[in-house]
């Protein structure tokens, strides 16, 4: 297993290239499999869980090539030759579970390991597999699998979500647009992502209205086209890099990035007085001479505060002079960064879903574990600021994550190196 080495306190200076949304392409391979015809996705991240996605399609007889050194695929449901996602795979990569909609949707049957749960929560399924019932699939549960059949196909139907679920909206998306009639889904998750999910299938030949709203509605057809589509760029790695310059102390250009789907962590960025503003080339944020305000956090569904840049944000917030509230109210499990960030100096006491960071003079390089995606890039970025060296083990968390982040930071003038284990 590798790791990565800082040697901390550079302040970044540079350019750093947005990649295309992990989280969107994952959904958008998935949708492949509604149609027989090839679907091609440009801007593509060269991720693990990208090749693990691609693994599962081509284990249930998808066609898959990369093409033009990996960042596009061409992904190709001529025949379903395999209806069951093993078990090996799926508890690995959680939206592998984004195969069940489209496959009971295309074939009638499906057969889908639970993903179980993961370091940041149970990760429950319910309402996946509530709104699939709903569309009249018949489940049962075996042996760690749902198994899955619609004979005679799904049948729209009103869907009302109790609380938004990003990949239970995704599901019952996908699995809508080919059943008999018309579907309005209530109270579904608005993250972008779920946007440029709607706008491949639109092209796809789907016909769907209320994208970016909280209902959404769906005319099922009896089949759809292939289409090429182009992954939009990931904002959770765009705010990523920004809280990596903000914490250096550094002035960082990102390629790549809208402000408009990172709304309201630009609000809390300027909260705590950092100056941005969009640029021909992107995005510039200028920390050098900030004097860092202290700020209060709540995780939200989209457009709140995203949860996945809680754990950076927090690592951010511990070198703010000043006490910094976090609430996650998203997971029930976000906080596995908190004692590896106090292993490094920094000061944060938790009360259930609540973090209190109370701002350090500085933190101190340690050898520290990554425990999921998220965290582990928050430990980057807490040792891009540490006095001397941080060692992160088990990145493989960030390889899931993070295209070539040792080489984005590096050309930021970080002090960052691979090694392996
Ligand atoms: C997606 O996960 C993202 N993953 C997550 O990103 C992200 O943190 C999450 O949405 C929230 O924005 C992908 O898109 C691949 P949810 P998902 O269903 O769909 C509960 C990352 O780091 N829930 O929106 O699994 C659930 O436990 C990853 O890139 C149920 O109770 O998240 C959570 O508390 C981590 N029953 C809340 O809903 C269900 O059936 C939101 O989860 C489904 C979810």
């Amino acid at each position: 297993m590798d790791s990565i080495i800082i040697e901390g306190g550079v302040p970044l200076s540079g350019k750093v290239k947005i990649s295309g949304a992990k989280n969107s392409c994952l959904a958008l391979m998935a949708s492949a499999i509604l149609t027989e015809e090839p679907i091609n996705l440009n801007n593509v991240p060269k991720l693990s869980d990208i090749t693990t996605m691609s693994s599962l399609l081509a284990s249930l007889g998808l066609e898959v090539q990369n093409n033009k050194d990996n960042r596009s695929l061409c992904l190709k449901a001529r025949d379903i030759s395999n209806h069951r996602a093993h078990y090996n795979i799926v508890r690995k990569m959680r939206a592998s579970f984004l195969v069940l909609g489209p496959l009971l949707a295309r074939e009638g049957f499906a057969k889908v390991s639970l993903p179980g749960g993961c370091a940041i929560g149970a990760r429950a399924v319910d309402l996946h597999l509530d709104a699939l019932r709903r569309l009249g699939a018949r489940l049962k549960l075996e042996n760690g699998y749902v198994i899955a059949s619609a004979t005679g196909g799904l049948v729209g139907t009103e869907i009302d979500f109790p609380i938004k679920s990003v990949g239970a909206t995704e599901n019952a998306i996908m699995a809508a647009t080919l059943a008999k009639g018309r579907t309005i889904i209530r109270n579904a998750a608005r993250e972008p992502e779920i946007g440029d999910l709607i706008d491949c299938l639109q092209k796809m030949g789907a016909e769907i209205k209320g994208r970016g709203s909280a209902t959404i509605e769906i005319e099922g057809k009896n089949r759809l086209n292939g289409s090429t589509h182009e992954v939009i760029y990931d904002r959770i790695e765009f705010g990523t890099y920004l809280l990596a310059a903000v914490i250096t102390k550094g002035k960082v250009s990102l390629s790549g990035g809208k402000e408009i789907l990172n709304r309201e962590f630009l609000n809390k960025i300027g909260e705590m007085g950092v100056t941005y503003k969009s640029t021909s080339e992107g995005f510039m944020v200028d920390a050098t001479s900030t004097d860092l305000q202290p700020i209060k956090v709540t995780t939200e569904p989209y457009p709140g505060f995203p949860t996945d840049l809680q754990a950076q944000m927090m690592a951010t917030l511990t070198l703010v002079k000043g006490e910094s509230e976090i609430n996650e109210k998203i997971f029930e499990n976000r906080f596995m960064h908190v004692p590896e960030l106090s292993r490094m100096g920094a000061k944060i006491k938790l009360d259930g879903t609540c973090a209190m960071v109370e701002g350090v003079d500085q933190l101190v390089g340690a050898p520290v574990m990554a425990t999921d995606l998220r965290a582990s890039v928050a430990l980057v970025i807490a040792g891009l600021a540490a006095q001397g060296e941080t060692r992160i083990n088990r990145v493989y968390h960030l390889d899931r994550g993070y295209e070539y982040i040792e080489n984005k930071l590096a050309q930021c003038g970080a002090q960052i190196k691979r090694v392996q284990a």
